[in-house]
Order: C-alpha cells, then structure tokens, then sequence
C-alpha cells in the first residue's frame, strides 16, 4: 500500500468528520515547525546551536539556545494561521494573546518547546510536546486563567521525538499514531497506527539519585521493585533513565514501562519535576488513547484541575497495570495499611 502523509491523514480525518479545517491546520502548523526544529536539532554543532543561550526561564531553568530557538519557531509559525486565540509555553511566563492584527481562531496552543534539553549538548534524544484547548466562549484575549482546564477537555494532544529518526506521536480522541519524517521528501508518513501499550512490564524508569528525599509509599514501591523474583512482586525488573520524558514516553508507547517523576522533599516549594499542562497532560491523553495510563499517583491525571500555567505534578504513567499498582502504594499508605 502506498504510504500515507499526515497531510492526507488530516484531509482524510477531517472528511470524516473528526478534525476541522482549523484543527487540521493546526497540526499541519505544528508539523512544520517541528520539522524546522528536527533540522536544527540534527545540525548540532555545525549550526552554532548548542550551548547554553545565558538567560533564565520563568521556572529560573538555564535555557539552552535550542531551547530559546524551539520556541521561536513555535511562535512564528503558529501566530499568523488564523487557527488559535492564544499561546502558552514553558519558555514564557505567561500565555500570549494572538496579536490583533493577525486573524484569531478557536483554539488555545501549550507546548514545551524542547523536552529534555539538558541532553542536547550530549547528543540524546529531545522533543517537543504540545496540548490542545478550546478557547472558552466570548473570550477573544485569553489569558493565562483561560488555559487552566483539565487534561480531560485537550483536543488534541502529541510530541516530536528528535532522534536517530523524528518521529510524530498524535492523538485527537480516536487512537495514538506515529508519523516518521521522511527527511528525503520533507514529509511525516504515518507508521504505526494505533498503537497499544502493553499492560504489564517489567520496566521502570526513574531517577534513583532523588531516593533519599522521596516520601514513605515511593520507597516502598522502589523497594519491591527492587526485591525482583524474590519479593512480593514475584518478577525481575528492569530500569532506565534517559532524562527526557519525550525519549521515556517514546520508549513506552513501543515496548511498554512505566516512567515516575515523583513528589519528593528536595525541593518542598515543588509538587515534582514536570508540568502539567504541557508535559504530563497531553502525555496522558497520548497513553490513555493507547491502552496506557497516567496518573499523579493519588489519581487520573486528566482529571486535575490546574491551578497554575506552569504548575508542576507528580507523574506515574505507561503501563496500565503497573501504574494501578504505583497508585496502590500511595492509596495503602494514605489509608495506614502500609
Ligand atoms: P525540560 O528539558 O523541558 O525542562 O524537561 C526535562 C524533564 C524531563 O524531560 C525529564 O524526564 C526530567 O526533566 C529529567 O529530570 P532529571 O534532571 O531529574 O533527570
Ligand atoms: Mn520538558
Ligand atoms: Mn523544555
């Protein structure tokens, strides 16, 4: 069968009724930008762009100049489409306003330019990780109380994976498809489509360094892990860490896993690491649409009502059954039976 472009996907879903033009334009917008932002990436050195940029986000995170860059070209490439209301990104403060002198559409944009930035001077996988809104009703200036909904009313949701090939991972409410960029043609073709989470693993992904400042149900629930075969989980265990959620979530839409970012007491002005508008909702909505699971330990992730843009959370997500079973340490201990 001839390969499908995403272009031909979209036109194809909208037909069917499941996008609508504007949605559909937005994706191809995100699309391309990503594109601009896989070549970049791939340059490297070669293209001046590695590095620190010398600056600080909202979040007081060092930026990298691709980090700066990522979020250019975000930017650019969706302010003049006519498809979105408003912006909001984790290299910004607060959302931005389509300007008035460009057309203005319904929906509201929240992307994290370049996940896992911390590895690019290293040459490790990076991405870029967006959530679609709706602009609420009658609002035409969105402001940052604007983006504040649950995971659960995303549109659409998906990320970039920048590696040995960049890959597209989408979902607008009917299954996760990935789209790998054929760099020969400049064109996203789709390769796996709906793809499943396997239910169960033997994998997790976390950052052991953080165990001494992790609260009692995480020790407990490493500590099982940990025992293998001869523990209460009666099974060995494998772990990775990459430092970059896009890489972690990739690796788990492939081969199942479960990736944490726990609360911990290093930091107690911090609920965790990631945010959760734009890092683990539109992960969540990318896993729950393959079978998968994301929850902040205590509970579904879609269904947090945020309180802050730049809000951070707990995450647990991956495979269904092993993030229920995270979850069970946490309930056991709130409820004194652990
Ligand atoms: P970002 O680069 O957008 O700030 O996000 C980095 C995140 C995530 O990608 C990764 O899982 C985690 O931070 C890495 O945390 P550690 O530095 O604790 O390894
Ligand atoms: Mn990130
Ligand atoms: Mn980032």
């Amino acid at each position: 069968m001839k390969p499908t472009a995403l272009s031909r996907y979209l036109i194809e879903a909208q037909h069917q009724g499941h996008i609508n033009a504007d949605l559909r334009l937005l994706l191809e917008v995100v699309a391309r930008a990503c594109k601009t932002i896989s070549s970049a990436v791939g340059k490297g050195a070669l293209g001046d762009v590695l590095g620190d940029a010398g600056s600080g986000n909202v979040q007081g995170e060092a930026q990298k100049k691709l980090d700066v860059l990522s979020n250019e070209i975000l930017l650019e490439a969706n302010e003049w489409g006519g498809h979105l209301a408003g912006l909001a990104s984790e290299e910004m403060e607060h959302a931005h306003a389509i300007p008035s002198s460009y057309p203005r559409g319904n929906y509201l944009l929240l992307f994290d330019p370049l996940d896992g930035s911390s590895n690019i001077d290293v040459n490790v996988s990076v991405g870029t990780i967006f959530s679609v809104l709706r602009c609420p009703d009658g609002v035409t200036e969105p402001r940052d109380e604007h983006f504040l909904q649950p995971g659960s009313a995303q549109v659409c949701a998906g990320y970039t994976v920048y590696g040995p090939s960049t890959i597209l991972v989408l979902t607008f409410g009917r299954g996760t498809h990935m789209f790998t960029l054929d760099r020969e043609q400049g064109s996203f073709i789709l390769t796996r489509s709906d793809v499943q989470v396997p239910e169960d693993t033997r994998e997790f992904a976390i950052n052991m360094s953080n165990q001494r400042f992790w609260q009692a149900p995480m020790q407990a629930y490493i500590r099982d892990l940990l025992a293998g075969k001869t523990g209460p989980r009666g099974k060995d265990f494998n772990m990775r860490w990459i430092a970059s959620m896009v890489s972690e979530v990739h690796r788990i839409l492939t081969r199942g896993g479960i990736f944490m970012y726990p609360t911990d007491n290093k930091d107690p002005s911090k609920a965790g690491r990631l945010r959760l508008m734009y890092e683990a909702n539109p992960m969540g909505f990318i896993l729950e649409q393959a079978g998968g699971a994301c929850s902040t330990g205590r509970g579904r992730m879609l269904d947090v009502m945020p309180e802050g843009l730049h809000q951070r959370i707990p995450v647990f997500l991956g495979s269904r059954n092993e993030v229920a079973e995270a979850e069970r340490y946490h309930l056991n201990h709130d409820h004194g039976s652990a």
